[in-house]
């Protein structure tokens, strides 16, 4: 981040997902202001962004515990849960889902790690460090594909507490404590083609630098693909997909992108830098550059000068679309372009040709 983005500028990231950039961007000492539309997102980078400490997580989650009355709990428990959990783990997620505020950092910081260890791997030996039955992959496959998964491998439901489990979490989570004295970060759910009206919303008019990865050309449906997740913090899964809905057709991405620079161009402070993650995607049988795309399209009509366009390729097996297979993974590839523009000042606007 830091060769492109000042020691003291303001990062805003308008697609902030779980919040890796607005972590660093604080780690770094620099104010961050992250969005994202979809209420898991913003859930999970608020709670990365939290200045807690271990004691006083603790404690809380002692005071959760002590209230806690049991299988009385438990409400009406969709069917596609309980082949995931087991009864009592159930109960102390209802009870945990009614019982954590959105308001108190220590609720916040208790609600992501919850979401962290909700479902996952077994280890070799049997034991887990999550709550559900083993489930191999980082996104939940579909209630159906679950159901006949436990079914096939005659899975049980491990008897866990929630309560012990968070508390390992967290005392992992937070070993040491490297937000206390940092500056702050704010975390909006929201839709990055208002991000002026969010900014000024938060008394922001501008910012410094803008450092994201955009939603890619029809990948990923995050929705569905958390519907757990989802359902813990009480949202339905087809209704995020709806909010989020990307399209795949070009032409309306393309449209998508330019509304988001245009926006980008408002809040930008001149000399300020937009750092976009971009990746390639496949498109009628071959694999186009984006990103370039992207470039090409805004040539004349944003008051921005390309200052970088980097490869960035990495392992495709590591990426987390691998779980759906060749013919599942959709239109990504193994490769992302970093652009780089940079916000002229009208003055030059003018003697610019772009
Ligand atoms: C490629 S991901 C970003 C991942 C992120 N860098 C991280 O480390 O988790 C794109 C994100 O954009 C969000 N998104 C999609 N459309 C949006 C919109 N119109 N406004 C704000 N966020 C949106 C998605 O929810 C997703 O979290």
């Amino acid at each position: 981040m830091s060769r492109w983005v000042g020691p003291r500028a303001t990062v805003l990231d308008p697609f902030c997902g779980s919040g890796t950039t607005l972590l660093e961007a604080k780690l770094s000492g620099r104010r961050s202001i992250g969005i994202d539309l979809n209420p898991l997102g913003a859930a999970l980078a608020r709670a990365k962004l939290q200045p807690v400490t271990l004691d006083e997580v603790n404690r809380r989650l002692t005071t959760l515990a002590e209230a806690f009355r049991g299988e009385s709990e438990l409400e009406d428990v969709p069917e596609k849960l309980q082949s995931i959990f087991h009864r009592r783990t159930l109960a102390q997620l209802f009870y945990l889902r009614n019982a954590l505020s959105t308001e108190s950092a220590d609720d916040v910081f208790l609600r992501g790690a919850l979401l962290g260890i909700l479902h996952g791997k077994h280890r070799r030996n049997g034991s887990t460090a999550y709550l559900s039955v083993d489930m191999p992959n980082t996104f939940s496959m579909s209630p159906e594909y679950v159901r006949r998964f436990v079914e096939r491998n005659a899975l049980r439901q491990p008897p866990v507490d929630v309560f012990a489990k968070l508390r390992e979490r967290i005392t992992r989570l937070l070993r040491s404590e490297p937000l206390r004295n940092r500056p702050s970060a704010d975390v909006v759910q929201g839709d990055a083609t208002r991000m002026a009206e969010i900014l000024s919303d938060l008394g922001i008019h501008s910012v410094g630098a803008i450092v994201t990865s955009p939603p890619y050309l029809g990948v990923l449906r995050y929705g569905a693909f958390n519907w757990i997740r989802l359902w813990l913090l009480g949202h339905d899964p087809s209704e995020v997909d709806a909010l989020l809905q990307t399209s795949d057709s070009i032409e309306r991405y393309l449209s998508f992108f330019l509304s988001f620079l245009g926006e980008a161009a408002r809040v930008l402070r001149p000399g300020g830098v937009a750092v976009l993650v971009i990746g390639d995607v496949h498109e009628h049988g071959q694999e186009l550059n984006l990103a370039e795309r992207v470039w090409e399209e805004m040539t004349g009509l944003s008051p921005f000068e390309l200052a970088g366009m980097h490869l960035d390729a990495y392992d495709q097996n590591t990426k987390t679309t691998r779980v759906w297979g060749d013919n599942r993974k959709g239109r990504a590839t193994p490769r992302d372009r970093v652009l780089v523009l940079r916000r002229v000042s009208r003055e030059r606007r003018s003697t610019n040709p772009r």
